[in-house]
């Protein structure tokens, strides 16, 4: 208990919270990883696509993106007039690490005529690189745009581009990255959660191994996963993504049963953000994420096709 108020100290600091954003004139975003906490204060929680769109609508002059590094960036590209903050700077997103600038680069030299996609987990100068971007929740739309002759280069995910691939039944050339969440999961822990809980059905994000992906009811985005379980009648679920989910899945489904399909599936990096690194964000209007406005102006037409293909 706090000695002058008598409330719980997080109650206080969520007082707090509350107190600078308003001053700040700012909004919260959340992704479905983090932290229950920090989901429940958000003004906004949902997919990378969902947040995506936020960030390019809002009219708030401050966005605390509680997320990592590329979702920040994505935010910076599409608000360039507004401050975007990550209250842990240090959170980085190891599939995007997978595909340096400087080998993305020398790849689309080797494939002069391909279409490139990227997935909105990239760098900001990825991205400029790109001709489209995605996101999970709309990658096979967005390939079905492109003409069915054309080659394309899809980065960074092996695994979203495999589903991808057959889903539009278009050649892609996948670049060699995965989600090392994502990538654990493998098909004898799935079999062995089926056995456990035979009536469940079983959901899970295209960053899974395809062997992961085939034994799936249904495969799509965390928004996808959280409508789909959210509209069905059936009453247990086995979910294969990121642990963060279960704080929106068990919220909105308080009669329904979700068990996960790897007890491992933490995504440390998304784990970095603390209530006290957002208070401290609001105060101090810092950690800013800012893209240098040459990579910026290069990177907002890919951005704007994926927002635009909700
Ligand atoms: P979503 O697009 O479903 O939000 O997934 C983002 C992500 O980073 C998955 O690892």
């Amino acid at each position: 208990m706090d000695n002058a108020t008598g409330n719980p100290p997080e109650k206080n600091l969520v007082k707090e919270i509350l107190f600078w954003k308003k001053k700040r004139e700012a909004i919260i975003l959340s992704h479905v990883y983090q932290p229950g906490e920090i989901q429940d204060i958000a003004d906004f929680t949902g997919d990378s696509l969902f947040l995506s769109q936020q960030a390019s609508q809002t009219k708030a002059k401050v966005i605390v993106f509680c997320g990592v590094q590329f979702m920040a960036e994505t935010a910076s590209i599409l608000s360039p007039e507004k401050i975007v903050l990550l209250p842990e700077i240090k959170a980085g997103c190891p599939l995007a690490d997978m595909a340096p600038d400087e080998k993305v680069k020398s790849k689309i030299r080797e494939l002069p005529e391909a279409i490139v996609v990227s997935y909105v987990n990239s760098s900001a100068t990825v991205k400029s690189l790109s001709d489209y971007c995605c996101t999970s929740a709309n990658a096979v739309q967005i390939v079905q745009t492109i003409p069915a002759e054309k080659e394309i280069l899809f980065l960074p995910d092996m695994n979203l581009a495999d589903f991808t691939a057959k889903k539009s039944k278009r050649k892609i050339i996948p670049w060699p990255g995965f989600c090392p969440t994502h990538h654990l999961l493998t098909k004898d822990d799935v079999i062995k959660a089926k056995k456990l809980h035979p009536q469940a059905l079983l959901l899970v994000h295209p960053e899974c191994r395809p062997e992961v992906c085939n034994l799936a009811d249904y495969i799509g985005s965390t928004r996808g996963i959280i409508e789909f379980a959210s509209n069905n009648p059936v009453k247990e679920y086995i979910i294969g993504t990121e642990l963060g989910i279960f704080h929106p899945l068990k919220k909105n489904n308080p009669n329904k049963q979700f068990f996960p399909a790897s007890e491992n599936m933490t995504c440390q990096n998304m784990k970095l953000i603390t209530l006290e690194k957002i208070l401290h964000s609001l105060k101090k209007l810092e950690p800013r994420v800012i893209v240098p406005e040459g990579i910026r102006t290069k990177s907002i037409k890919a951005l704007n096709l994926m927002i635009g293909i909700g």
